[in-house]
């Protein structure tokens, strides 16, 4: 029996994520799917290495957890995946195939630390926004609407029309996305090198899903996907290798509170939390 956890609403498999899929996810039992898997950068993740011997191999086992991702699809569901800059290509090619590419969003963000001086540095990652079915898929725009600078702050009016109107002051958002990347200070802060911050989250679950929605995320992390999807009322299945971070989720997520013995904290801080830092 595979080692999990779970509750009414959420749970929580520890172990890898393409056999987890394959053998514990039925076929089209999932609203939205939420990947964020290792990039293929040189990352540790506890005792695992994230660096392939090659591009193609990455490639491969990513094709096959992709599959097994589409595969637990429902017909009318979402999915985002993200990975590196480099390796994105490969999966748009793929999964353009398979599946409608609606957006190829990026999530940027800035930052105040080491920063290259003789090229460009990397200030973002893509994000791939795809669904099975084009013609009906769940898209809410009204929950996700952000402020539209010119009708909002300079109040103008378009004289285009045949009646002059004020310029809107919400739109839905473009497929560049600004949110900070998660600081030490920030209260949502757990200790992963690769933490995503519940903004992103609650952007895609709030357009991409309902209240009750079963949410998937193979590569959990520090289970923010389920942390987010349980504030809004969604339900989750998450999925995680390595056993320290699996005890962020059974925390995050579950409440629980002692695992083999050991007490489940929140990382132990000096600082006072800021909502947001770059
Ligand atoms: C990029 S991080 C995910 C971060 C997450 N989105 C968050 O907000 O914290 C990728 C995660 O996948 C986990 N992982 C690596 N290989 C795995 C595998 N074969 N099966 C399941 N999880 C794996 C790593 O331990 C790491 O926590």
């Amino acid at each position: 029996m595979i080692e999990h956890y779970k509750n009414q609403e959420h749970t929580i498999f520890h172990g890898d994520a393409i056999s987890i899929l394959s053998n514990h996810i039925p076929s089209e039992s999932v609203d939205l799917i939420f990947i964020d898997p290792p990039y293929n950068i040189g990352k540790k993740f506890g005792n695992f290495h994230d660096k392939w011997e090659s591009e193609a191999e990455y490639v491969n086992w990513s094709y096959q957890w992709l599959d097994e991702c589409i595969r637990s699809l429902k017909p009318h569901g979402s999915l985002y995946v993200m990975t590196s800059t480099q390796a994105m290509p490969y999966f748009d090619i793929y999964l353009r195939k398979k599946l409608t590419i609606l957006s190829r969003i990026i999530w940027h963000y800035d930052s105040s630390g080491v920063q290259a001086t003789k090229y460009f540095g990397s200030m973002y990652e893509p994000i791939l926004h795809c669904v099975k079915n084009k013609n009906d898929y769940i898209f809410n725009a009204d929950n996700i609407k952000i402020e539209a600078k010119t009708g909002a702050q300079r109040q103008l009016i378009d004289y285009r029309k045949s009646i002059p109107t004020p310029y809107n002051t919400e739109k839905v958002p473009g497929n560049a996305w600004y949110f900070p990347r998660v600081r030490y200070r920030m209260a949502e802060y757990e200790n992963h090198p690769t933490q995503k911050p519940e903004s992103l989250l609650e952007r895609i679950i709030l357009a991409s899903s309902h209240a009750e929605s079963l949410i998937l995320d193979p590569f959990a992390g520090t289970f923010t996907t389920a942390a987010v999807a349980k504030r809004l009322g969604r339900k989750s299945i998450s999925i995680e290798l390595q056993a320290e971070y699996l005890k962020i989720g059974l925390r995050r997520v579950l409440d629980i509170q002692e695992y083999k013995g050991e007490k489940l904290l929140q990382p132990h801080k000096n600082y006072k939390h800021s909502s947001c830092e770059d």
